[in-house]
């Protein structure tokens, strides 16, 4: 299927996401046939460039970070559909130059990939060009805000020209095929939707781990850390999607309802009981995969007294029917040692064991959905040793059922998020973007635990580069007898 031509217009377009993620991304849905023909893409940003110099660096770009050969029959198809547009994006009067670029009779997809406080002037400036009417759709990439107060700003701003059915709010998770996965393997599998409560579920982790640290890009990290910059987004659109009530339908709104009831849920992290529930951290100097690495403070750039945390781990508990009695531990970080994203739910144990003394009680079933690297879903279960034994005794073994994505579909390319989304808006469907509410919420729920640290002014605890976070991250769950899931 293709979609209507559209406009295709890109902010920031010589931005380190553009680059890295979405040209590349808009170049494998041509390579796909995802695209339509007479779809076209104008690339702004404020430097002057010539049309061909874009090209190039385009063509570079998509070559460097698919690390692969470009398709030449694609390229030709692609390069034809790039323009650029040179625009200071806060001179308003400027923005006229975009008329040259789009036709009013197309649908229009502008996306925002610059920093968020440019949002407002965008919308301004695509105004004064008369460039607005009710059929364009704008996509906003994160952080919107850093906190509730400057999200309700930025959001209303973008709300002054555009309805809320026309914004696009990315969390780029949500495009994650093995994050989609979550939604079929709950409802399309009545051996895990009839067990999914307090009744049958002791806890659940979610992990999202990485062994990069900050990447150049100390400044922009610095003023946002791990909570802010993972907590907020990715982690709580896992948890919501994990703990949400069975939607009505696939539809937006059901989904993003049922999402927002489960933020509205969280039990609120302060003053009195941040200490017990969340572990902050900063690492240091240490080694990764066997090379050292500088501690967080001797990036280069670096702030020397900065508090700012590279790791958070929580738990999070909701206060509904379902999950009464059912934590959440939340678990992110840089500078770990593997780049794992996890979710790993913990069956509750039977109450009496049968079988031999090897287990003083039987271990516990888990179900491990691998959101990345190795994609595919796990589940422990035990099983008997088979053969004879003397004493007519059984032995049991923990054994896997497992599933790997690379096995099963081996033959299916695994899309990065971006193509997703980006498809997803030009079919205009909102159900993988995150409404207003749902970040407004999250925001609420973040605000009051880094509220909570701030007024204690203790600084991170350190963990060495390499390691899985500080100590205290370990006794949050071996305190309540638990331990923290480790991936193979
Ligand atoms: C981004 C964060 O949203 O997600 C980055 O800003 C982080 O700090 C990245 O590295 C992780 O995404 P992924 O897809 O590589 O897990």
């Amino acid at each position: 299927k293709k979609y209507e031509p559209i406009d295709f217009v890109l902010f920031g377009t010589l931005g380190d996401l553009a680059r890295r993620k979405l040209l590349p991304s808009l170049y494998q849905l041509d390579k796909a046939n995802l695209l339509h023909a007479g779809t076209t893409i104008t690339g702004v940003a404020r430097q002057t460039l010539s049309n061909t110099k874009f090209v190039k660096t385009v063509r570079e770009n998509i070559v460097k970070f698919l690390g692969e050969e470009i398709c030449e029959d694609t390229w030709k198809r692609f390069a034809k559909r790039l323009d650029f547009a040179m625009i200071n994006m806060v001179n308003h009067e400027d923005y006229k130059k975009l008329c040259e670029h789009v036709d009013s009779q197309r649908l229009m997809v502008c996306y925002f990939a610059t920093p968020p406080s440019l949002f407002g002037d965008i919308c301004k400036g695509m105004d004064a060009a008369g460039i607005i009417d009710e059929t364009v759709r704008v996509v906003l990439e994160k952080p919107i805000g850093h906190d509730f107060k400057s999200s309700e700003v930025i959001n209303d701003q973008v709300a002054e020209f555009f309805k809320e059915r026309q914004i696009y709010r990315i969390d780029h998770y949500l495009g994650k095929e093995t994050v989609l996965n979550l939604i079929a393997l709950r409802f399309a599998n009545s051996i895990f939707a009839t067990n999914w409560d307090h009744n049958c579920i002791d806890h659940v982790q979610i992990s999202v781990s990485e062994s990069v640290g900050i990447e150049g890009r100390w400044g922009y990290f610095d003023s946002a850390g791990q909570m802010r910059d993972m907590v907020q987004n990715h982690l709580l659109q896992i948890l919501s999607l994990i703990a949400m009530e069975p939607p009505t339908t696939l539809d937006a709104d059901s989904i993003r309802d049922e999402k927002l009831k489960v933020l509205k849920a969280l039990r609120t992290i302060d003053a009195s009981n941040v200490a017990q529930k969340t572990v902050r951290g900063q690492y240091g100097l240490g080694f990764v995969a066997g090379k050292e690495v500088p501690g967080y403070l001797e990036e280069p750039d670096a702030i020397e007294t900065s508090k700012t945390e590279t790791f958070v781990a929580i738990k999070a508990e909701i206060d509904n029917w379902r999950w009464s009695g059912v934590p959440f531990y939340l678990r992110t970080g840089k500078r770990l040692p593997a780049k794992v994203s996890e979710i790993v739910i913990y069956f509750k144990r039977q109450p009496h064991n049968l079988f031999s003394d090897s287990f003083a009680s039987l271990p516990a079933n888990k179900l491990v959905i691998r959101l990345q690297p190795e994609e595919g879903v796990e589940v422990t279960v035990m099983n008997k040793v088979p053969g004879l034994t003397s004493s007519g005794s059984m032995d049991l073994q923990k054994s896997k059922l497992d599933l790997s994505f690379s096995e099963e579909f081996g033959d299916r390319r695994i899309a990065d998020a971006y193509e997703k989304l980006l498809l997803e808006v030009m079919i205009g469907n909102q159900a993988l973007f995150v409404r207003r509410d749902e970040v407004e919420q999250a925001w609420k729920w973040v605000d009051s635990i880094m509220t909570a640290w701030n007024k204690t002014n203790e600084p991170p605890e350190p963990y060495q580069a390499g390691t899985w976070g500080p100590v205290s991250s370990i006794a949050l769950l071996a305190r309540e007898e638990r331990n923290w899931y480790e991936s193979k």
